[in-house]
């Protein structure tokens, strides 16, 4: 194990960038690099690493990690492999810690079992071949199942004998412990007796990635319908049911040289799909795929192929097991077998070269099979046929690769005979759901659906209206435009110097550096008349905007500067400075500087939004995002410097 110390260190030290830049081509933008995704097929990269959070995120197919989990998916290393692979690129020096005794005592449980499960393997092999009963039951099973010895030898079959408790007693008698084999689940143990789990079935043994024996599979021999058909080794230490493959260890060469993995229900299937020379194949073990199973074929392709042999009820109770799949980023094709067939009956009943053929010929790709599927059943129903567009979109917008899904929506458009924008645009509906649930929550909920045309119209009340803000600043600028503001600066020696700027100059210089605009059209007036004054080095006076030909103009600078509690409904609440306002102008200015911007980046926000929520093009709504991003970022800025939440 390597110690913690060095775990620290390495990942103290490498660089995501680094890392990563190793395998993508990453190009600077701002504080963060960009690049194409290396774990989905795209044209505009998406794919940001920040050296400063030590991770990267795709927003397009949502991978993230570190350096650690980078390589991890991107090499298949193990956690260790990483590990030492970032400890040489950093030429940092490997400890490694002792073992506790807990540790110890936990790998030398997980060995004593491996050893029980090995043991049993043999007993049960040499049952098969060297015992009578093992001989006339169980070989002659599998020999009329048609399978050869070579393959018999090959999965290490074997036969458990009709027995309460003989493998107990022979295990026990060679020194087993019975604590281990309850554990491993050979013995069953009530108040009255110890019995075999395994009595009178043919025995298949389910192996690691690395071939040892994790646990067994049992078959009865009788067609008793009151018997289960299978007895299975229960959970243990080593044998953890959703994490493995049947198949898995004796296929992964093959899955990477045929680039495709066959996946069917059954340990016969897969032996009797081997004899027939068909190696890329596992057995889910008659359940759907779990996450670390789809996980695990993910590392040798990306392409697998469902041998289904139920009907088609069956294939519709198994849509959502599938999108699963799609959703891991893998291709999913299907072959459909014949009524009352399946992969291992098949091949029994055919040569080899037709079992290829048949599976060549009926591969069918899955989308387009639902589809067709769906398609089927709606004929001639409008609205049947709508909720079909629907289905089929859900499943083609799990698929993280682009250019993959735009593919599958024009054939379902051509399928379906809809247009391929309804397509589109149904499906970037349950793109933004997807990104949501990838935001931050909080930054998720910022996210509006498309507003239909009534709630647009109905929206009378601006929360966002800037105008209060921009009030409040003329107000200050005729009422105090001409004091002055004192500010501190160190000079050269770091002396403590004082200078003083009108408040209007400082207003305007903040203003213009930003080139704000005014919306409220008598505050841009005044706001003009202030500024070909300042150009000048003057000050306009009250009486040039209280007397002015247009009346409007002069009753609004009148108001401003009699009545500041009309400014606002919440102005009494907002106005911390009520009482002795001219006694802090400075912070009365710059609050309400920052004030008018906070709210100004709320507007931005709000408009990108709803831009996000009309987009209708993917690339556009990971660069929108990117903006909502830093529109963000700018919001808790300035929000933080003006010391207050805004209130709305
Ligand atoms: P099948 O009934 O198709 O089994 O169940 P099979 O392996 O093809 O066996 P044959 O052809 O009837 O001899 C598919 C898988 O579901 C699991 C097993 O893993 C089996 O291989 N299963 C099935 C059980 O675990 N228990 C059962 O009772 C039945
Ligand atoms: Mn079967």
């Amino acid at each position: 194990m390597i110690k913690k110390d060095t775990k620290d260190q390495i990942f103290e030290t490498a660089r995501v960038e680094e890392v990563v830049g190793e395998f993508v081509n990453l190009k600077k933008r701002g504080k963060d690099y960009l690049g194409l995704c290396p774990f989905h097929n795209e044209k505009t990269p998406s794919f940001s690493v920040s050296p400063s959070k030590g991770i990267y995120k795709c927003f397009g197919c949502g991978k993230s990690g570190n350096s650690v989990t980078f390589l991890m998916e991107h090499e298949h290393y193990s956690y260790p492999e990483a590990l030492h692979y970032l400890a040489d690129k950093y030429n940092i020096e490997i400890e490694e810690e002792v073992e506790t005794d807990e540790q110890k005592q936990a790998e030398s449980e997980k060995e004593s079992l491996f050893n029980l499960t090995e043991f049993a393997s043999k007993y049960y092999i040499d049952q098969l071949f060297n015992t009578e009963k093992g001989k006339a039951i169980g070989l002659t099973y599998f020999k009329q199942r048609g399978f050869t010895e070579k393959t018999i030898k090959k999965f290490q079959l074997g036969y458990s004998p009709d027995e309460w408790d003989a493998f107990t007693r022979y295990a026990l008698k060679s020194g087993y412990k019975l604590d281990y084999l309850e554990k491993a689940g050979f013995t069953i143990r009530n108040e009255h007796k110890q019995y075999d789990r395994f009595r009178n079935r043919v025995m298949f043994p389910i192996h690691s990635l690395t071939g040892r024996i994790l646990g067994f599979g049992g078959r009865i021999l009788s067609t008793d319908k009151k018997k289960p058909k299978y007895v299975n080794s229960p959970e243990s230490e080593i044998y953890n049911k959703s994490k493995i493959l049947y198949g898995l260890f004796f296929a992964k060469r093959k899955i990477i040289d045929e680039d495709n993995c066959f996946l069917v229900e059954g340990y016969t299937d897969v032996i009797s799909l081997h004899q027939a020379g068909i190696e890329n194949v596992v057995a889910s073990s008659g359940t759907s795929l779990t996450e670390d199973q789809i996980r695990l074929i993910r590392r040798y392709t990306k392409n697998i192929t469902i041998l289904f042999d139920g009907d088609e009820a069956g294939l519709k109770a198994s849509f959502r097991g599938i999108d699963m799949i799609l959703e891991k980023g893998m291709h999913v094709n299907i072959v459909m077998y014949p009524p009352g067939e399946d992969p291992d009956s098949y091949a029994r009943e055919h040569r080899p070269a037709e079992v290829r053929e048949f599976i060549k010929n009926n591969s069918r790709n899955f989308i387009l099979y639902k589809a067709n599927l769906l398609l089927k059943e709606s004929e001639g129903d409008p609205v049947k046929k709508a909720s079909l567009a629907k289905e089929l979109v859900n499943s083609v917008a799990l698929i993280p690769n682009q250019i993959d899904r735009l593919a599958y929506i024009k054939q379902c458009s051509s399928l379906l005979d809809m247009p391929e924008q309804a397509l589109v645009s149904e499906m970037n509906k349950v793109t933004r759901k997807r990104f949501k649930q990838q935001f931050r929550k909080e930054e998720a909920e910022d996210i509006p659906e498309p507003e239909t045309a009534e709630a647009e119209q109905q929206e009378h009340y601006d929360p966002l209206d800037i105008k209060p803000q921009e009030k409040e600043l003329i107000r200050l600028l005729l009422q105090y435009g001409n004091e002055d503001l004192i500010f501190e600066q160190e000079d050269q020696y770091g002396r403590k110097q004082e200078h003083s700027v009108k408040l209007a100059a400082f207003v305007l210089n903040d203003l213009r550096a930003d080139e704000y605009e005014f919306t409220h059209d008598k505050c841009k007036s005044i706001y003009q008349v202030f500024i070909q004054h300042n150009d000048k080095g003057t000050l306009p006076n009250d009486r040039e905007f209280m007397n002015n030909d247009d009346e409007e103009l002069a009753k609004f600078a009148i108001d401003m500067v009699s009545s500041p509690y009309a400014l606002s409904e919440n102005w009494e609440k907002n106005r911390i400075f009520v009482n002795s306002e001219r006694d802090h102008l400075k912070e009365a200015v710059i609050s309400a500087l920052f004030a008018l911007k906070a709210r100004k980046i709320e507007q931005m926000i709000k408009e990108n939004q709803q831009k996000i929520s009309r987009a209708n093009n993917e690339n556009e709504i990971i660069e929108l995002m990117e903006i909502h991003k830093h529109l963000k970022a700018k919001s808790v800025e300035v929000n933080n410097k003006l010391g207050r939440i805004i209130t709305r």
